[in-house]
């Protein structure tokens, strides 16, 4: 198994006061899925993606990556799986202003065990995700469906085994969503574990498996009917001036 949770419960606490966010989390997630984690806003949605990805420790429980328990792995051992397996897409994308659409590729490669080509890597990247023409535009000057899909290359480019995207097409027009969604199946189809956080039910018919998630518990967790799932088209180039 890929993602093991065993009861995972995430509290927050906030000079003593105590938000309970996660109430007993159990979700397993084998390689090569297509998860979407559904469920209202202040459901804890983000809080269970940033535990899954290592951004965030939970307060108990088990978390097993790769079959192996990494409760008592420190904050190195930690930022090391997650540069070397995991890729996250923010909804508002997170990209370094005023730096060229290649350099904000090229930064994840600083931090992994990668020594060489990296511009090479992070080239391939962006050609992956359509945008091998807009190496040395800043990632100011690009529109919204564009700087998405080079939030996609940068997750993409130390080669991860899961991709998190939180609310990815939030942000984007339906065109523009459409595209970064057929880029998620892609990676999917290749065989790439994907876990998407989304409250867009349209959304969430594109992945193979619908987790929901109310006040911190699982409510329901089912397998997308193949009659039922969504595939999208990749559209041809946005138009540049929507930002
Ligand atoms: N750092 C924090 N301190 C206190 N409460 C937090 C913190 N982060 C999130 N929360 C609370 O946890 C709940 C779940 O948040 P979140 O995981 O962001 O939900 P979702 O992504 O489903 O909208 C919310 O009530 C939120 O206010
Ligand atoms: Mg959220």
């Amino acid at each position: 198994m890929l993602i093991e949770l065993k009861n995972i419960v995430k509290n927050y606490d906030n000079g003593g006061v105590i938000t309970k966010v996660l109430r007993g989390i159990n979700l397993s997630v084998d390689e090569g899925e297509f998860v979407a984690i559904m469920g209202p806003s202040g459901s804890g949605k983000s809080t269970l993606m940033h535990t899954i990805g290592f951004l965030d420790r939970p307060t108990t429980g088990t978390y097993l990556f790769e079959d192996k328990n990494t409760e008592n792995f420190n904050d190195d051992e930690l930022a090391k799986i997650r540069n070397s397996h995991i890729g996250f897409v923010f909804q508002s994308f997170n990209l370094l202003p005023r730096t060229s659409v290649l350099d904000n590729v090229m930064l994840p490669l600083l931090y992994s065990s990668v020594r060489a080509n990296h511009e090479n890597r992070a080239r391939k990247a962006l050609e992956a995700v359509g945008l091998g023409e807009r190496l040395s535009y800043m990632s100011n000057q690009i529109s919204g469906g564009q700087k998405q899909r080079v939030a996609i290359a940068r997750a993409l480019v130390c080669d991860p085994k899961v991709i998190f995207a939180d609310e990815p097409t939030g942000n984007l027009d339906s065109k523009s969503g459409a595209t970064v969604m057929n880029i998620l199946e892609n990676l999917n189809k290749e065989g790439r574990t994907i876990i998407l956080v989304t409250h867009d039910k349209q959304v969430a018919l594109h992945a193979n498996r619908i987790v929901t998630i109310r006040d911190g518990e699982i409510v329901e967790d089912v397998l997308v009917p193949a009659s039922e799932r969504v595939f999208s088209k990749a559209v041809a180039e946005e138009e540049d001036e929507s930002r």
